[in-house]
């Protein structure tokens, strides 16, 4: 299955701008602790732009972009936007112009994500509305405003999490694979943060693909878990449609203990784990996407719902310019 897999994958078009594949290594500190296998596959080490799981996406979407004729890329989301800051690091080597329509006021000094957006010079629209939908309306209305300039604009979907975007997940799931059997043994569960869904989607598209049994525990940060899931398995859906297979739609298993009160606010679970893994296992996860994962994973150890021969894999896809904010 994973050869036809890839045999589906080849079929688009795709910029490696990623260090691929990414380490994998033991959280000694966990697993000692908890007596079972815990890991960490470090996708915040992707290595261009800083790094994170963009770049997966970004590979195809940005390759796409360009197999179109496109010169300009729209990308959307939040003034500290992880996807923005590297939609804005493939521009600048791609030669595309990059504008972000970034949800929040121009802050008088650019911090994390937004002081790189500048370095790679990117132009960046600062939308006051406490609305997501105004920030994403304005990113359609500069696509038509950039079109009837006579630009051609590749605009993306929040996060990349468009069906195209997901397929670096798919790959991921190939390559996680090959982890297993450089390391000899196979993963139980991978413990990653959901979001705008397209990590999570694409790599329930790839382990349905290539019926893999290890389970995809994706830790809501944006909304509750019912209607994650729902987001998760559409996207998932149209992903799987590109390769030509099917998805189960219990797969898809989504946990919103750790979204405390939403989107970027942080809960003391969260605090603790950011802590935690910086002091005893040397590892960066942030306030708003990885820490509450982390969080997940140590509930999860602390409840005993991994032990014994398990092997728990904890996906790290980046964020820590949000440290420097
Ligand atoms: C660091 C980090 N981790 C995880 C995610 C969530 O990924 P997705 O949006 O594909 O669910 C994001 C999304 O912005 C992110 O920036």
């Amino acid at each position: 299955m994973s050869n036809a897999v890839c045999d589906a994958l080849a079929q688009f078009p795709r910029l490696s701008r990623s260090i691929l594949p990414t380490p994998i290594h033991r959280l000694d500190y966990l697993a000692d602790k908890y007596g079972c296998g815990v890991y960490c596959k470090r996708d915040d080490m992707t290595g261009f732009g800083f790094g994170g799981n963009k770049t997966r996406k970004l590979d195809f979407l940005v390759a796409e972009a360009l197999a179109l004729g496109c010169d300009t890329l729209i990308g959307v989301g939040a003034n500290q936007s992880n996807f923005c800051r590297m939609a804005a690091a493939y521009g600048a080597v791609d030669g595309l112009d990059v504008h972000l329509v970034l949800g929040g006021a121009k802050p008088e000094l650019a911090t994390g994500n937004l002081r790189l957006d500048h370095l790679l010079g990117a132009t960046c629209h600062h939308i006051v509305d406490p609305d997501w939908r105004a920030t994403i309306r304005e990113g359609k209305a500069l696509e038509m405003r950039l079109t009837d300039e006579g630009r051609k604009v590749f605009r993306m979907d929040i996060g990349g999490s468009s069906p195209v975007g997901c397929l670096g997940y798919v790959d991921a799931v190939l390559e996680i694979q090959d982890d297993e059997k450089r390391l000899g043994l196979s993963f139980d569960a991978i413990i990653l943060t959901t979001g705008s869904g397209g990590m999570q989607a694409g790599l329930v598209a790839g382990k349905d693909a290539c019926d893999w049994g290890c389970q995809v525990i994706g830790m809501c940060i944006a909304q509750d878990a019912e209607k994650q899931s729902s987001a998760v398995l559409s996207l998932a859906e149209a992903a799987a449609t590109l390769i030509g297979t099917q998805v189960d739609r219990d797969s898809v298993i989504t946990d919103d203990s750790q979204l405390g009160e939403g989107y970027a606010v942080r809960t003391e679970a969260c605090v603790q784990a950011v802590e935690l893994f910086a002091r005893k296992c040397g590892v960066f996860v942030d306030y708003v996407y990885t820490g509450k994962a982390a969080a997940g994973l140590i509930a999860y150890l602390e409840d005993g719902r991994f032990g014994g021969d398990d092997n728990v894999l904890f996906l790290h896809s980046g964020g820590s310019a949000e440290l420097f904010e």
